[in-house]
């Protein structure tokens, strides 16, 4: 946050800023989302919906499992959200009383931690490494499960790794938590941004996972704040009766522009911005290497790479201020994620053109070889 506030503020002041740290796409929403958003405000669509989200859009997002994982769920576990953050929100305050905890990976997204402690119960971090893609596994998870821990929640792709947890990984995982009474959270909002891998839903493994997703990323909606999750059948009243006192309804504009999204035919156009992330990540990857950063997995979804920078510092925080400042390239410091090993860590995400991450990569050159 700091390093982004530096970079707003050199960029008022007139400096050219390489941005490397923003986490959403550099393409604007599609013209036939935006259109459908104008379309449902010009028929007064304007007033709140039901707290679990329009029938049409809970029905449309079953559908789309259906067509693109061959997953079949009753829409009535699918909850519309404001984005992922409102659906994590949800079944953080669902899943946890005071005192309780649940388990994440470090690094890993932060906000997670900060809503655990803001309902008065606890986030337990696991460090991961490239050995388990920097994701939990059943082993770990065993390790760090006490009689508190209700929950554990992964993100694949990761932030801020781009990894992906493998499927074999995912189900260990499923058959622990299960046999002890808790429940594992999949944050799938990366989805659809995925590069020569498969894409696959913790809904085909298991339907007791609380499986998260937003329109904010492969969908390009973040200020729509629209996002869903799909919920154990047993937990959707819960859930209905949290969202009607936190959020009352997602927004309904979004609602009815989301329908649009989830088009076949808009599908095309996001594809081909998938395809122009996984360009961006193969010029990335093997540039950064170059210069000397160790990258230990290769990431295959997200727009982020986490590296390894412990040839250039033992303060990655430190470090990554001087390279704003001395070359205009703002990136993430590994301690946005986490404690362990965060000072030797950084993230680069690719969420500006190829002309610009080449510019970019020779700045950061340019700054190593001072
Ligand atoms: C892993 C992860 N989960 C959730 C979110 C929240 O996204 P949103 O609320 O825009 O859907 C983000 C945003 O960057 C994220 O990286």
């Amino acid at each position: 946050m700091d390093i982004l506030a530096q970079a707003k503020k050199m960029s008022q002041q007139g400096r050219a800023i390489f941005h490397m740290e923003v986490g959403e796409p550099d393409f604007p929403t599609a013209g036939s989302i935006i259109d459908a958003g104008i379309d449902a405000l010009r028929q007064f669509k304007t007033h709140y919906t039901p707290a679990l989200g329009i029938a049409e859009l809970r029905n449309a997002i079953a559908e789309y499992y259906d067509r693109k994982f061959s997953v079949k769920i009753d829409p009535q576990r699918v909850i519309i959200t404001p984005g992922a953050s409102g659906a994590l929100q949800l079944t953080i305050a669902c899943l946890l009383d005071t005192g309780e905890n649940m388990l994440l990976s470090d690094p890993g997204y932060p906000a997670n931690r900060n809503i655990a402690e803001v309902l008065a119960a606890e986030a337990i971090a696991i460090p991961v490494t490239a050995e388990s893609h920097y994701q939990l596994n059943a082993e770990l998870v065993a390790k760090y499960w006490n009689q508190k821990t209700r929950a554990a929640i992964v993100a694949t792709p990761s932030n801020p790794t781009g990894t992906l947890l493998p499927k074999k990984q995912l189900i260990e995982l499923c058959q622990f938590i299960d046999q002890n009474k808790g429940k594992l959270i999949v944050d799938e909002i990366y989805q659809g941004l995925v590069y020569d891998a498969d894409d696959y839903t913790a809904l085909a493994v298991s339907d007791e996972c609380f499986v998260i997703n937003s329109f904010s990323k492969y969908f390009g909606m973040t200020g729509w704040r629209i996002g869903w999750m799909v919920v154990p059948e047993d937990y959707v009243g819960a859930i209905d009766r949290i969202a009607q006192n936190i959020f009352l309804a997602p927004p309904t504009v979004s609602q009815h522009a989301a329908l649009t999204a989830l088009k076949k035919e808009t599908q095309i156009e996001l594809d081909a911005r998938r395809d122009e992330f996984k360009r961006r990540r193969d010029f990335l990857v093997p540039a950064l290497e170059q210069l000397g950063f160790e990258i230990a997995v290769k990431p295959q979804g997200a727009f982020y790479i986490y590296a390894d920078c412990e040839r250039f510092t033992d303060d990655s925080f430190s470090w990554a201020k001087q390279l704003l400042n001395e070359q205009g390239v703002a990136i993430t410091p590994g301690i946005d994620f986490g404690t362990y090993q965060a000072n030797k860590h950084c993230r680069f995400a690719y969420t500006q053109s190829l002309e610009i991450l080449e510019q970019a990569v020779d700045k950061i050159a340019s700054f190593i070889r001072r």
